[in-house]
Formats: C-alpha cells, structure tokens, sequence
C-alpha cells in the first residue's frame, strides 16, 4: 500500500528579497519516509529547506503540508503543525544547559512534552543525559548537533528537516547519528527530509534522493541506486 503523502511543494519559487532562488520545485514525500536531497553548494538546498519550514515566504507555487498549504502560516505555526527543522550550522544556545535547550524546543512545539517523552530522547542520544547540567556550549561539534536533533524531537514532529548535520563533524560521529536518525525513524516512523554532501551520510540514511541544481530538482535518485557511490558523487561534484 502506497502511504499518504506528508509534503509536497508545487512550482515553489521563494529567494531573497525579490532574487529568485527556487525556480519552481516540485517535490512529494510520503509518511515514514527518509529523503536526502542532495547537490553542489549554492544550488539553493538550504534555501528549500527555509522555505519548507516557513523562514522565507513562498513567491510562486506552493508547500502543502498534510493536504494543507501551510504558505500563510509563519515558521512557528507551522511547528505548531509538526514539521522540526534543525538549521545548518551550529544552533544550540551555547549558554544554556543540555536540559534547558530541550526546555526550549518543548517551547517552539507548544505542548508540554510528556515525561517519557526527554526519557525516550536520552535513549537515542545517551550523551544529553549524561551531559543534561552542561551548557551546551562547552560540548563538541558532534554532540551539539545532537542536541539540536534532540531538540527538535521535544516536540514530537512528523516531519523533521534537517540540513548538513554532518558540516564539520567527525566521520565516527556522522556514522553514529546516521544510525540514530534511521532507528528513530524505524521505530517512531518520523519523516526525515535531510540536506546532505557527505556521501557516507546519504548512503546510510536516504531510502531516494532529489538531486538540485541551479533552483530546481533535476534528478531523482531512486531506492537502490544510493548503492552506486560513484553514481552519487557525481551528482554532488563541485
Ligand atoms: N540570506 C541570504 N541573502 C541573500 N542571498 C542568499 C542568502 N542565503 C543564501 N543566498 C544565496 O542563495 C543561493 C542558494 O544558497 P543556499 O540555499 O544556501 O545553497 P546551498 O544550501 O545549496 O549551498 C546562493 O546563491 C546564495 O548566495
Ligand atoms: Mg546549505
């Protein structure tokens, strides 16, 4: 059986004040999928993914979230929605707590976050528990990037986007996150969009994979075919 379909967006155009970015992208992804989306830099990834989440208004077309365009809807309603976004770079506040970063994504969410839920949060990333007193940051690459993964999930989100969680991190590290983001989505069965170039990253985690260029989506990479390492790293040659 064919599962729902969870996000689409239809000939999305959205840049920066009034320079066109997106140049109508056109994507569908299905509940409990993982989707990498893939390509060179400046292709315009990030930018999709701030638009998805609401951070940068859609100019033409439209993102259409659980049947709904969610185009009118600020970044925050459309976390109310169930949709996490982890950014690019570093987004935890380096001065507060591991505990008290995950206070603030039980915040974004606007629900108190049940008990089990920091419970089942610490199972994935033993690392928060152990570190819950520590600011944050104090701690490495690698384990902040953790707890914005963590973060996001206090919210108990449908959708999660994250974008090159593996900038800067160490191979071991990536390996060990891939690992975790494919058993949550196994056992919770989240929806995982990811923005990704490191190539280990992508094979471990993607079930398919958009590859963009130049605004656009202009290859699909189908299951199977991420088993084609020189295939992938083609698409992403700089
Ligand atoms: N805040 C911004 N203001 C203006 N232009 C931007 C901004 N962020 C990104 N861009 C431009 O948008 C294009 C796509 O950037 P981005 O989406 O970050 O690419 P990618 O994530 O694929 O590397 C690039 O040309 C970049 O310079
Ligand atoms: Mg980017």
């Amino acid at each position: 059986m064919r599962r729902e379909i969870l996000l689409n967006t239809a000939g999305l155009w959205s840049g920066y004040g009034g320079k066109p970015v997106l140049q109508g992208v056109d994507m569908e992804v299905r509940e409990g999928e993982i989707v990498a989306v893939i390509g060179r830099n400046g292709v315009g990834k990030s930018t999709l993914m701030k638009s998805l989440i609401g951070l940068l208004p859609t100019d033409r077309g439209s993102v259409v979230f659980r049947g709904t365009a969610v185009d009118a809807l600020p970044a925050h309603r459309r976390a109310r929605l169930g949709i996490g976004y982890v950014p690019q770079g570093r987004d935890v506040f380096p001065r507060l707590s591991v505990l008290e970063n995950l206070s603030v994504g039980e915040a974004i969410s606007g629900d108190r976050a049940p008990r089990e839920r920091l419970e089942q949060i610490f199972s994935y990333f033993p690392i928060l528990a152990e570190r819950r007193a520590q600011r944050a940051g104090t701690m490495s690459g690698g384990q902040q990037q953790q707890l914005a993964i963590g973060r996001v999930l206090m919210g108990a989100p449908a959708l999660i986007l994250l974008d090159e969680l593996s900038e800067g991190i160490q191979p071991n590290i990536v390996q060990d996150i891939a690992r975790i983001m494919v058993e949550l989505n196994r056992t919770t069965g989240v929806t995982i969009v990811f923005v990704e170039q490191n190539i280990d990253m992508i094979r471990a985690m993607a079930q398919r994979a958009y590859v963009m260029d130049k605004g656009r989506i202009t290859a699909e990479i189908a299951p199977g075919a991420l088993d084609d390492r020189d295939a992938v790293r083609r698409y992403l040659a700089v």
